[in-house]
């Protein structure tokens, strides 16, 4: 970790439980004593999650994949700069569901062949990667129904489907197996409570 507080982020397709299990370890981490941020991407300060809007609603076929990777990564640099540098100079424990790995998965194989350029604006305009990576892992039929049992207006990447689904499972695999220092993958499809422990324990084995 760094001496200026720590940064974990929460990775996986959609519906896997990413949300829940940042909240938990959220809950997990003030309890023992850290002064915690739980944030979110897209979005996570003001410009950002109106940037939100733009790419999470509306026609699926509304940007190029191209447009969709600038579009994230100004929002990323927004909340970069507005919300997690600051609470990390402070000395906070960062929690942020989904960050740079998402567009490396979901621009850079999914949405068309974009890795190089997504690796190319991260290191000219983000430059910062996660202490910690939580990888939640699980079977893409189960994500999948989950995630659609929510029920929203934010559906533009929902609706790609079961196929897609299995090549984002891959691609986030594939990023733990490249960034095996920062990354950890944990097992979704167990009860919430399980999973929980799971990432609480691996958060504190990180912090201590
Ligand atoms: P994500 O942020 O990865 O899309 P969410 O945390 O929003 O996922 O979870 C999607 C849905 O699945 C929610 O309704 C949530 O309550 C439910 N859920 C999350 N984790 C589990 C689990 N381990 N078992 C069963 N349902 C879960
Ligand atoms: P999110 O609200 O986390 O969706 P979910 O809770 O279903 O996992 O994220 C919305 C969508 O944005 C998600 O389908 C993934 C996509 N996304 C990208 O395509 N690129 C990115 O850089 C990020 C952060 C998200």
């Amino acid at each position: 970790m760094t001496a200026q507080g720590a940064f974990i982020t929460f990775e996986g397709i959609d519906g896997s439980g990413k949300s829940t299990q940042a909240r938990l370890l959220a809950q997990a981490l003030q309890q023992a004593g850290h002064d915690v941020v739980l944030t979110r991407e897209p979005g996570g300060s003001p410009g950002a999650e109106e940037i939100r809007r733009l790419v999470l609603e509306g026609d699926p076929d509304r940007w190029s994949a191209e447009t969709e990777l600038l579009l994230f990564t100004a929002a990323r640099r927004d909340h970069l700069e507005k919300t997690i540098q600051p609470a990390l100079a402070a000395g906070k424990v960062v929690i942020c569901d989904r960050f740079a790995d998402s567009t490396r998965v979901y621009q850079g194989i999914t949405r068309g062949a974009l890795r190089g350029k997504v690796d190319q604006l991260h290191t000219l305009m983000i430059g910062r990667d996660p202490d910690l990576t939580v990888i939640i892992d699980m079977d893409p039929a189960t994500g999948l129904a989950r995630a659609k049992g929510r029920q929203g207006v934010e559906e533009r990447f929902e609706d790609f489907g079961e196929e897609m689904q299995h090549r984002m499972r891959a691609g986030f695999l594939a990023l733990a197996q490249e960034f095996v220092d920062r990354c950890v993958v944990i097992d979704g499809a167990r009860a919430i409570d399980t999973v929980a422990a799971d990432v609480t324990a691996t958060a504190k084995a990180h912090l201590a």
